[in-house]
């Protein structure tokens, strides 16, 4: 096996993607995508653009939910990424690790109070379980609070915070003792804390 990925890109033909997308990945994704009127796939990126097999190309107002924000194949952040996997793919997660606790100093310096614990994770539905979890097991209470319409990922404690019933009542039993207060009211949000309170999870983007 070979290891340019440019054979998944070039020469397959547009009804073979979408074919195989709908067998193997989501058919009702793709049902969706096709209704909208995509019937090819992405090829390529670069900063604010994105082509596609047809040689179309798409100015991205999504930026990949913000994962992209400093455009598409930045190359500044390309240059970082090879230079770190040439040097070293993985942490040995044994030895300690230079970058890890510089990044974790700086973040400190850049927040308020006096931290002195990181945790590094993968995505904001890590970040709001471990969140949950740091929260409940240092104060040794239960209650969260979180905002009503807020969204704060997919895992089973992520979800049962966020303040939508649409995306949470498939999925229950939820963790218990959660309320959703009212966004942008300070007396909601004080009548809910009490001294059962754990944490108040609030994010300043709703989702
Ligand atoms: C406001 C908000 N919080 C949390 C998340 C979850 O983050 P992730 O998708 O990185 O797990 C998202 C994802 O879209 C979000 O928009």
């Amino acid at each position: 096996m070979g290891t340019d990925f440019s054979r998944f890109y070039d020469g397959l033909d547009d009804a073979t993607v979408v074919q195989t997308f709908s067998d193997y990945v989501n058919p009702a994704l793709s049902q969706v995508l096709q209704f909208i009127g995509f019937s090819s796939y992405e090829v390529e990126a670069q900063g604010s653009i994105v082509r596609d097999s047809s040689g179309r190309e798409f100015l991205d107002c999504l930026g990949g939910y913000g994962t992209m924000s400093l455009g598409h194949s930045h190359p500044k952040l390309v240059a970082a990424c090879k230079a770190q996997l040439d040097r070293m793919a993985f942490s040995s997660r044994i030895l300690f690790n230079a970058p890890q606790a510089m990044l974790a100093k700086k973040l400190a310096e850049v927040t308020p109070g006096e931290l002195h614990y990181s945790f590094f994770c993968n995505s904001g539905t890590e970040a709001a379980e471990a969140a949950i979890k740091f929260a409940r097991i240092t104060t040794k209470r239960k209650k969260l609070v979180s905002a009503k319409g807020a969204y704060h990922g997919k895992t089973m404690g992520a979800l049962s915070v966020s303040g939508r019933d649409k995306y949470k009542t498939p999925f229950g039993p939820l963790v218990q003792d959660v309320e959703n207060v009212e966004w942008n009211s300070i007396e909601d949000l004080e009548r809910a804390i009490d001294a059962d309170t754990a944490a108040v999870l609030l994010e300043p983007v709703q989702g």
